[in-house]
């Protein structure tokens, strides 16, 4: 582990001996079902030592229709519960975003943190108490990652930004203490589904442009799901690719990542992807449902039948300082609802035509934000400008 972390202070003042991580697969599992364990340790006199018991409800097979509650946030991290000081305290919200989360836990069945995970930065102590945080829920529903550039980014690396933000981790901590179902966890983009939802995450840190490998993966991801049993397709990222009215890229001119949106855009609307989540801004935004930048559809918090064009989502408020974050003075068509606070995103599918996004604030848990989409499998196949190939049954 330590070779392939490659900068300081992950190689220095920050390290310290990992142990063991291990990682236990349990296979064959009936789906949705509840499951209790307990983790143990075999002593050197043969006796053992359990911890208390968990349990956790198995995942519903892809297609099921069932209720399916998903949390999606970035940008997190850990905070100090007595006060006293981290040396790099910049994660406080973090704490009332875990609070609830664990206040809801028996009302949530699985949860994606989209990037900038603990915030270590090189500094290992730090991923422990960043997973004692999440321990209790953790330990309950399947906590998913997104890689950020305080996980992977470091000069001569091969991360697509050249910056110093992992600390020298290079992905390395992240990679190995979380499983994510990646054909090359050391890339770390991967495809997950669940029950009626398909999940694409993507990784920012990695070169996403046509041509590239990861580009291949993306559209894989997004083309190969069936819509009929899956019909909720969502795209999951750490930096915005979509759209953003944070000053700092507003000052900049653009609304996303340079390379992000002009890369992508042509396939989330060719598959049809519902809605597109980010973090690394630490606020929340969400967008109509768009496309080059103009708005599909008109209405504001229910839609009814095609959405023609993606959702964008920026929730990358759960921990993080909000105050490096502010939004432009200037609030694009595109941008529907804009909120400077910590809080995070909570979907819920009711069944195959009927889908709730709420943004909650973590400071009350409360919902501030919130749509809904009602829709028929018909809807998913009709076509709007760039989803269907431009093909004629006419001869
Ligand atoms: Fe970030």
């Amino acid at each position: 582990m330590l070779q392939k972390r490659t900068g300081t202070p992950a190689r220095t003042v920050g390290w310290r001996d990992p142990g063991f991580i291990h990682t236990g697969f349990l296979k064959e599992l009936w789906p949705n079902s509840l499951y209790t364990y307990r983790l143990g340790h075999r002593l050197f006199n043969g006796t053992y030592v359990w911890s208390q018991n968990y349990r956790f409800r198995s995942s519903p097979y892809p297609g099921q229709d069932s209720l399916q509650r998903i949390i999606i946030f970035g940008d997190m991290g850990k905070g100090e519960i007595d006060g006293s000081s981290d040396y790099n305290d910049f994660q406080s919200g973090s704490l009332n975003t875990t609070k609830q989360l664990i206040n809801d836990v028996e009302n949530i069945d699985i949860v994606f943190h989209i990037g900038d995970i603990s915030y270590a930065c090189g500094y290992l102590s730090q991923w422990d108490q960043f997973t004692a945080q999440i321990e209790p829920i953790a330990s309950r529903v399947p906590y998913m990652l997104a890689s950020g550039n305080h996980e992977r980014d470091w000069p001569g690396t091969g991360s697509f930004y050249g910056n110093y933000d992992s600390g020298g981790e290079c992905g390395v901590p992240a990679q190995t203490m979380f499983y994510t179902p990646a054909e090359n966890r050391a890339k770390f983009w991967y495809a997950t589904d669940y029950g009626m939802f398909r999940f694409c995450i993507a990784n920012t840190e990695e070169d996403w442009r046509g041509g590239t490998e990861q580009y291949q993966f993306i559209e894989h991801c997004l083309s190969s799901v069936d819509r009929q049993k899956q019909p909720w397709l969502i795209f999951l990222a750490h930096r915005v690719l979509g759209y953003s009215s944070c000053e700092w890229y507003m000052d900049e001119g653009t609304t996303e990542e340079p390379m992000g949106r002009e890369s992508l855009q042509k396939l989330w609307q060719k598959y049809k992807v519902d809605i597109a989540l980010f973090g690394h801004v630490h606020n929340y935004e969400r967008t109509c449902p768009v496309y080059q930048s103009i708005c599909t559809r008109e209405e504001k918090d229910y839609y009814k039948g095609p959405l023609n064009g993606t959702i964008h989502v920026v929730a990358g408020g759960a921990g993080a300082s909000v105050l490096d974050s502010e939004f432009a003075g200037i609030q694009p068509k595109w941008s529907l609802y804009r909120d400077f606070d910590h809080g995070f995103v909570k979907l819920t599918a009711f069944d195959h035509s009927n889908l709730l996004f709420e943004y909650k604030k973590s400071r009350d848990g409360n919902v501030y934000d919130s749509f809904r989409i009602s829709r028929d499998y018909r809807d998913i196949l009709a076509c709007s400008v760039d989803s269907c190939p431009p093909a004629t049954l006419a001869s």
